[in-house]
Protein backbone atom coordinates (compact mmCIF):
# COMPACT_ATOMS: atom_id res chain seq x y z
CA UNK A 1 0.00 0.00 0.00
CA UNK A 2 1.03 3.75 -0.56
CA UNK A 3 1.08 6.01 2.05
CA UNK A 4 0.68 8.50 -0.10
CA UNK A 5 -1.76 8.86 -2.99
CA UNK A 6 -0.16 9.87 -6.31
CA UNK A 7 -1.28 13.02 -8.81
CA UNK A 8 -0.08 13.20 -12.31
CA UNK A 9 -1.01 16.33 -14.15
CA UNK A 10 0.70 17.97 -17.50
CA UNK A 11 0.25 20.81 -19.21
CA UNK A 12 1.75 21.87 -22.98
CA UNK A 13 4.14 24.25 -23.91
CA UNK A 14 2.65 25.32 -27.05
CA UNK A 15 2.36 29.11 -25.80
CA UNK A 16 2.40 31.22 -23.19
CA UNK A 17 0.18 30.17 -20.28
CA UNK A 18 -2.98 31.57 -20.56
CA UNK A 19 -5.10 33.09 -16.92
CA UNK A 20 -7.16 30.01 -17.49
CA UNK A 21 -4.58 27.44 -17.39
CA UNK A 22 -3.49 28.79 -14.04
CA UNK A 23 -6.77 28.51 -12.73
CA UNK A 24 -8.20 25.50 -14.07
CA UNK A 25 -5.57 23.57 -13.85
CA UNK A 26 -1.62 25.23 -12.11
CA UNK A 27 -3.66 26.78 -8.98
CA UNK A 28 -4.85 23.58 -7.62
CA UNK A 29 -1.60 21.88 -8.44
CA UNK A 30 0.15 23.89 -5.96
CA UNK A 31 -2.54 23.27 -2.80
CA UNK A 32 -2.45 19.33 -3.79
CA UNK A 33 1.67 19.10 -3.46
CA UNK A 34 0.93 19.02 0.19
CA UNK A 35 -0.96 15.98 0.73
CA UNK A 36 -0.28 13.91 -2.87
CA UNK A 37 3.16 12.50 -4.20
CA UNK A 38 2.97 14.70 -7.09
CA UNK A 39 4.60 14.71 -10.66
CA UNK A 40 3.80 17.40 -13.08
CA UNK A 41 5.04 17.35 -16.82
CA UNK A 42 6.37 19.51 -19.59
CA UNK A 43 4.11 17.45 -22.29
CA UNK A 44 6.65 19.01 -25.12
CA UNK A 45 5.67 15.57 -26.94
CA UNK A 46 1.95 16.79 -27.20
CA UNK A 47 2.93 19.77 -28.53
CA UNK A 48 4.36 18.30 -31.54
CA UNK A 49 1.10 16.85 -32.60
CA UNK A 50 1.08 20.47 -34.49
CA UNK A 51 3.65 22.02 -36.05
CA UNK A 52 6.01 23.91 -33.67
CA UNK A 53 8.95 26.34 -34.26
CA UNK A 54 11.87 24.61 -33.09
CA UNK A 55 13.38 27.87 -31.50
CA UNK A 56 9.78 28.84 -30.18
CA UNK A 57 9.31 25.29 -28.70
CA UNK A 58 12.54 24.78 -26.52
CA UNK A 59 11.92 28.68 -25.51
CA UNK A 60 8.15 27.49 -24.40
CA UNK A 61 10.00 24.71 -22.52
CA UNK A 62 11.68 26.49 -20.30
CA UNK A 63 8.80 29.36 -19.48
CA UNK A 64 6.10 26.79 -18.95
CA UNK A 65 9.11 24.91 -16.41
CA UNK A 66 9.28 28.62 -14.71
CA UNK A 67 6.33 29.14 -14.68
CA UNK A 68 5.68 25.46 -12.53
CA UNK A 69 7.78 26.99 -9.77
CA UNK A 70 6.90 30.46 -10.26
CA UNK A 71 3.32 29.87 -9.36
CA UNK A 72 4.35 27.41 -6.35
CA UNK A 73 5.40 23.71 -7.70
CA UNK A 74 7.88 23.27 -5.10
CA UNK A 75 10.90 20.48 -6.47
CA UNK A 76 11.76 19.63 -3.00
CA UNK A 77 7.49 18.32 -2.42
CA UNK A 78 6.99 17.69 -6.36
CA UNK A 79 8.63 16.05 -9.05
CA UNK A 80 8.93 18.73 -12.13
CA UNK A 81 10.05 16.83 -16.04
CA UNK A 82 9.96 17.14 -19.42
CA UNK A 83 8.17 14.72 -21.32
CA UNK A 84 10.88 13.92 -24.12
CA UNK A 85 13.43 13.23 -21.53
CA UNK A 86 11.40 10.20 -19.85
CA UNK A 87 11.28 7.79 -22.80
CA UNK A 88 8.83 5.20 -21.06
CA UNK A 89 5.91 7.82 -21.84
CA UNK A 90 6.62 7.72 -26.24
CA UNK A 91 7.19 3.57 -25.47
CA UNK A 92 3.98 2.82 -23.34
CA UNK A 93 2.26 5.33 -25.53
CA UNK A 94 2.84 3.20 -28.57
CA UNK A 95 1.52 0.14 -26.46
CA UNK A 96 -1.51 2.04 -25.39
CA UNK A 97 -2.01 2.77 -29.64
CA UNK A 98 -2.23 -0.92 -29.49
CA UNK A 99 -5.65 -1.28 -27.25
CA UNK A 100 -6.85 1.72 -28.28
CA UNK A 101 -9.75 1.91 -31.64
CA UNK A 102 -9.57 4.50 -34.12
CA UNK A 103 -13.34 4.76 -33.82
CA UNK A 104 -13.18 5.80 -30.17
CA UNK A 105 -9.99 8.35 -30.99
CA UNK A 106 -12.07 9.86 -33.85
CA UNK A 107 -14.79 10.79 -31.32
CA UNK A 108 -12.99 13.20 -28.84
CA UNK A 109 -14.49 16.31 -29.26
CA UNK A 110 -10.43 17.74 -29.29
CA UNK A 111 -9.49 15.94 -32.37
CA UNK A 112 -12.45 17.55 -34.24
CA UNK A 113 -11.93 20.70 -33.15
CA UNK A 114 -8.54 20.59 -34.40
CA UNK A 115 -8.86 18.61 -37.22
CA UNK A 116 -12.01 20.24 -38.93
CA UNK A 117 -11.58 21.92 -41.79
CA UNK A 118 -7.91 21.15 -42.27
CA UNK A 119 -6.40 19.26 -44.84
CA UNK A 120 -2.97 17.53 -43.38
CA UNK A 121 -3.77 16.60 -40.32
CA UNK A 122 -0.83 14.62 -38.36
CA UNK A 123 -1.90 11.26 -37.22
CA UNK A 124 -0.54 12.04 -33.61
CA UNK A 125 -3.51 14.35 -33.44
CA UNK A 126 -5.45 11.45 -33.24
CA UNK A 127 -3.33 9.00 -31.07
CA UNK A 128 -2.48 12.00 -28.70
CA UNK A 129 -5.41 10.38 -26.15
CA UNK A 130 -2.88 6.98 -25.80
CA UNK A 131 -0.09 9.37 -25.50
CA UNK A 132 -1.81 10.78 -22.19
CA UNK A 133 -3.45 7.93 -21.23
CA UNK A 134 0.34 6.66 -20.76
CA UNK A 135 1.79 9.71 -19.08
CA UNK A 136 -1.27 9.07 -16.37
CA UNK A 137 -0.84 5.07 -15.81
CA UNK A 138 3.38 4.72 -15.87
CA UNK A 139 3.06 6.79 -12.02
CA UNK A 140 0.02 4.45 -10.69
CA UNK A 141 -2.04 7.72 -10.44
CA UNK A 142 -4.43 8.23 -8.14
CA UNK A 143 -5.92 11.19 -9.21
CA UNK A 144 -5.34 13.53 -12.07
CA UNK A 145 -6.23 17.19 -11.76
CA UNK A 146 -7.42 18.79 -14.98
CA UNK A 147 -9.55 21.22 -16.88
CA UNK A 148 -13.06 20.24 -18.03
CA UNK A 149 -11.68 20.28 -21.66
CA UNK A 150 -9.53 17.22 -20.50
CA UNK A 151 -12.38 15.00 -19.40
CA UNK A 152 -13.32 13.03 -22.04
CA UNK A 153 -9.54 12.49 -22.58
CA UNK A 154 -9.92 11.19 -19.01
CA UNK A 155 -12.40 8.59 -19.58
CA UNK A 156 -10.69 7.54 -22.68
CA UNK A 157 -7.76 6.84 -20.12
CA UNK A 158 -9.51 5.07 -17.64
CA UNK A 159 -11.29 3.02 -20.63
CA UNK A 160 -7.76 1.71 -21.92
CA UNK A 161 -6.26 0.65 -19.05
CA UNK A 162 -9.23 -1.24 -17.74
CA UNK A 163 -9.42 -3.16 -21.34
CA UNK A 164 -5.21 -3.42 -20.97
CA UNK A 165 -5.76 -5.25 -17.58
CA UNK A 166 -8.45 -7.25 -18.58
CA UNK A 167 -6.46 -8.18 -21.84
CA UNK A 168 -3.06 -9.13 -20.22
CA UNK A 169 -2.37 -8.48 -16.60
CA UNK A 170 -4.27 -6.15 -13.86
CA UNK A 171 -1.27 -3.84 -13.84
CA UNK A 172 -2.02 -0.01 -14.15
CA UNK A 173 -4.28 1.94 -11.28
CA UNK A 174 -7.00 3.25 -12.92
CA UNK A 175 -7.36 6.88 -12.36
CA UNK A 176 -9.74 9.34 -11.04
CA UNK A 177 -10.22 13.04 -12.69
CA UNK A 178 -10.75 16.00 -10.36
CA UNK A 179 -12.21 18.44 -12.27
CA UNK A 180 -12.62 21.97 -10.00
CA UNK A 181 -16.09 23.22 -9.07
CA UNK A 182 -15.29 27.07 -9.81
CA UNK A 183 -12.49 27.80 -12.90
CA UNK A 184 -12.84 24.80 -14.66
CA UNK A 185 -13.40 26.31 -17.81
CA UNK A 186 -12.52 30.01 -18.03
CA UNK A 187 -13.80 31.58 -21.10
CA UNK A 188 -12.33 33.68 -23.70
CA UNK A 189 -12.54 37.64 -22.98
CA UNK A 190 -13.82 38.45 -26.35
CA UNK A 191 -16.71 35.35 -26.87
CA UNK A 192 -17.38 34.00 -23.60
CA UNK A 193 -18.69 31.25 -25.35
CA UNK A 194 -15.28 29.75 -26.20
CA UNK A 195 -13.36 28.35 -23.74
CA UNK A 196 -9.70 30.99 -23.02
CA UNK A 197 -6.78 29.17 -24.88
CA UNK A 198 -3.79 29.96 -25.62
CA UNK A 199 -4.03 29.00 -29.11
CA UNK A 200 -6.64 31.21 -29.66
CA UNK A 201 -4.61 34.00 -32.20
CA UNK A 202 -6.44 36.76 -31.30
CA UNK A 203 -5.12 38.32 -27.81
CA UNK A 204 -7.31 39.86 -27.00
CA UNK A 205 -9.19 36.62 -26.07
CA UNK A 206 -6.96 35.81 -23.62
CA UNK A 207 -5.12 37.18 -20.16
CA UNK A 208 -1.58 35.63 -21.07
CA UNK A 209 0.24 34.87 -17.49
CA UNK A 210 2.61 37.25 -18.26
CA UNK A 211 0.79 40.08 -19.47
CA UNK A 212 1.55 43.33 -17.74
CA UNK A 213 -0.95 45.77 -15.78
CA UNK A 214 -1.72 47.82 -18.70
CA UNK A 215 -2.13 44.73 -20.68
CA UNK A 216 -4.38 42.96 -18.29
CA UNK A 217 -6.71 46.06 -17.53
CA UNK A 218 -7.16 46.87 -21.36
CA UNK A 219 -8.20 43.39 -22.24
CA UNK A 220 -10.59 43.00 -19.04
CA UNK A 221 -12.50 46.76 -19.89
CA UNK A 222 -12.41 45.52 -23.13
CA UNK A 223 -14.14 42.13 -22.35
CA UNK A 224 -17.30 41.30 -24.24
CA UNK A 225 -20.33 41.58 -21.48
CA UNK A 226 -23.98 42.67 -21.89
CA UNK A 227 -26.63 45.71 -22.05
CA UNK A 228 -28.10 45.66 -18.81
CA UNK A 229 -25.30 46.64 -16.61
CA UNK A 230 -25.82 44.44 -13.59
CA UNK A 231 -23.46 41.95 -11.86
CA UNK A 232 -25.27 38.93 -11.39
CA UNK A 233 -23.74 35.38 -12.10
CA UNK A 234 -25.87 33.54 -14.82
CA UNK A 235 -23.80 31.40 -17.07
CA UNK A 236 -26.82 30.99 -19.49
CA UNK A 237 -27.71 34.62 -20.03
CA UNK A 238 -24.39 36.67 -19.57
CA UNK A 239 -21.83 34.34 -20.35
CA UNK A 240 -19.55 37.06 -19.90
CA UNK A 241 -19.98 38.57 -16.22
CA UNK A 242 -20.01 35.21 -15.17
CA UNK A 243 -16.63 34.70 -16.50
CA UNK A 244 -15.29 37.82 -14.80
CA UNK A 245 -17.12 37.00 -11.25
CA UNK A 246 -15.71 33.67 -11.77
CA UNK A 247 -12.04 34.78 -12.36
CA UNK A 248 -12.27 37.84 -9.55
CA UNK A 249 -13.50 35.21 -7.13
CA UNK A 250 -10.74 32.65 -7.91
CA UNK A 251 -7.69 35.64 -7.84
CA UNK A 252 -9.36 37.56 -4.41
CA UNK A 253 -10.65 34.76 -2.29
CA UNK A 254 -14.35 36.45 -1.97
CA UNK A 255 -17.01 34.66 -2.77
CA UNK A 256 -19.35 34.64 -5.80
CA UNK A 257 -22.39 36.22 -3.74
CA UNK A 258 -20.29 38.79 -1.92
CA UNK A 259 -19.42 40.19 -5.34
CA UNK A 260 -22.75 39.97 -6.62
CA UNK A 261 -23.68 42.09 -3.25
CA UNK A 262 -20.63 44.40 -3.68
CA UNK A 263 -21.37 45.60 -7.19
CA UNK A 264 -25.16 45.34 -7.00
CA UNK A 265 -25.63 48.79 -7.80
CA UNK A 266 -22.41 50.08 -9.60
CA UNK A 267 -22.56 49.03 -13.30
CA UNK A 268 -19.91 47.31 -15.39
CA UNK A 269 -17.24 50.38 -15.27
CA UNK A 270 -15.85 50.19 -11.30
CA UNK A 271 -16.44 46.43 -11.31
CA UNK A 272 -14.42 45.61 -14.58
CA UNK A 273 -11.29 47.71 -12.56
CA UNK A 274 -11.56 45.38 -9.53
CA UNK A 275 -11.51 42.13 -11.41
CA UNK A 276 -8.35 43.61 -13.43
CA UNK A 277 -6.57 44.46 -9.95
CA UNK A 278 -6.95 40.97 -8.78
CA UNK A 279 -5.78 39.41 -11.54
CA UNK A 280 -2.60 41.47 -11.50
CA UNK A 281 -2.42 41.49 -8.07
CA UNK A 282 -2.55 37.43 -8.24
CA UNK A 283 0.09 37.27 -11.37
CA UNK A 284 2.59 40.46 -10.84
CA UNK A 285 4.74 37.74 -8.00
CA UNK A 286 4.34 35.42 -10.23
CA UNK A 287 5.99 37.35 -12.79
CA UNK A 288 8.55 38.53 -10.74
CA UNK A 289 9.72 35.06 -9.56
CA UNK A 290 9.24 33.96 -13.24
CA UNK A 291 12.11 36.45 -14.30
CA UNK A 292 14.61 35.57 -11.81
CA UNK A 293 14.27 31.86 -12.67
CA UNK A 294 14.90 32.23 -15.99
CA UNK A 295 18.17 34.08 -15.05
CA UNK A 296 19.41 31.24 -12.65
CA UNK A 297 20.87 28.20 -13.63
CA UNK A 298 18.01 26.30 -10.83
CA UNK A 299 15.64 25.31 -13.46
CA UNK A 300 18.78 22.98 -15.05
CA UNK A 301 18.73 21.50 -11.91
CA UNK A 302 15.27 21.40 -10.84
CA UNK A 303 14.47 19.61 -14.51
CA UNK A 304 17.56 17.04 -13.89
CA UNK A 305 16.33 15.78 -10.77
CA UNK A 306 12.94 15.80 -11.97
CA UNK A 307 13.71 13.69 -15.13
CA UNK A 308 15.85 11.20 -12.93
CA UNK A 309 13.16 10.36 -10.34
CA UNK A 310 10.83 10.23 -13.57
CA UNK A 311 13.37 7.92 -15.25
CA UNK A 312 13.23 5.43 -12.08
CA UNK A 313 9.93 5.03 -11.19
CA UNK A 314 8.22 5.10 -14.96
CA UNK A 315 10.48 2.35 -16.13
CA UNK A 316 9.42 -0.15 -13.33
CA UNK A 317 5.88 0.15 -15.02
CA UNK A 318 7.14 0.27 -18.58
CA UNK A 319 8.75 -3.25 -17.93
CA UNK A 320 6.08 -4.54 -15.80
CA UNK A 321 3.82 -3.30 -19.15
CA UNK A 322 6.24 -5.33 -21.45
CA UNK A 323 6.00 -8.39 -19.63
CA UNK A 324 2.53 -8.36 -19.84
CA UNK A 325 2.52 -8.08 -23.43
CA UNK A 326 5.03 -10.41 -23.76
CA UNK A 327 7.52 -7.90 -25.63
CA UNK A 328 11.01 -8.76 -25.37
CA UNK A 329 12.73 -11.61 -24.13
CA UNK A 330 12.11 -13.61 -20.40
CA UNK A 331 15.29 -12.35 -18.26
P1 LIG B 1 -3.32 22.00 -21.98
O1 LIG B 1 -1.89 22.26 -22.11
O2 LIG B 1 -4.23 22.41 -23.08
O3 LIG B 1 -3.87 22.70 -20.66
C1 LIG B 1 -3.23 22.51 -19.40
C2 LIG B 1 -4.28 22.50 -18.30
O4 LIG B 1 -5.02 23.72 -18.30
C3 LIG B 1 -6.42 23.43 -18.33
N1 LIG B 1 -7.09 24.51 -19.09
C4 LIG B 1 -8.10 25.24 -18.63
N2 LIG B 1 -8.74 25.23 -17.46
C5 LIG B 1 -9.75 26.13 -17.29
N3 LIG B 1 -10.11 27.03 -18.24
C6 LIG B 1 -9.50 27.07 -19.44
N4 LIG B 1 -9.87 27.96 -20.35
C7 LIG B 1 -8.43 26.14 -19.67
N5 LIG B 1 -7.60 25.92 -20.73
C8 LIG B 1 -6.79 24.91 -20.35
C9 LIG B 1 -6.51 22.09 -19.05
O5 LIG B 1 -7.72 21.44 -18.79
C10 LIG B 1 -5.31 21.36 -18.48
O6 LIG B 1 -5.62 20.79 -17.22
N6 LIG B 1 -3.79 17.11 -22.95
C11 LIG B 1 -3.42 18.06 -21.95
C12 LIG B 1 -2.00 17.87 -21.44
C13 LIG B 1 -1.69 16.50 -20.91
C14 LIG B 1 -2.13 15.95 -19.67
C15 LIG B 1 -1.53 14.66 -19.62
C16 LIG B 1 -2.97 16.41 -18.66
C17 LIG B 1 -0.88 15.59 -21.52
N7 LIG B 1 -0.79 14.48 -20.72
C18 LIG B 1 -1.77 13.81 -18.53
C19 LIG B 1 -3.18 15.56 -17.56
C20 LIG B 1 -2.60 14.28 -17.51
C21 LIG B 1 -3.51 19.47 -22.55
O7 LIG B 1 -3.43 19.64 -23.73
O8 LIG B 1 -3.58 20.46 -21.61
Amino acid sequence: MKDMQTIFSGIQPSGILTLGNYLGAMKNFVDMQEDYDCFFCIVDQHAITVPQDRLELRKNIKSLAALYVATGIDPEKSTLFIQSEVPAHAQLGWMMQCVSYIGELERMTQFKDKSEGKEAVSSALLTYPPLMAADILLYKTDVVPVGEDQKQHLELTRNLAERFNNRYNDIFTIPEVKIAKVGARIMSLNDPTKKMSKSNPNPKSYISMLDDEKQITKKVKSAVTDSDNTVRYDTENKPGVSNLLTIYSLCSGIGISELEEKYKDTGYGPFKSDVAEAVVNVLKPIQERYEELLQSKELDDILDTGADKANFVSTKMLKKAEKAMGLGRKR
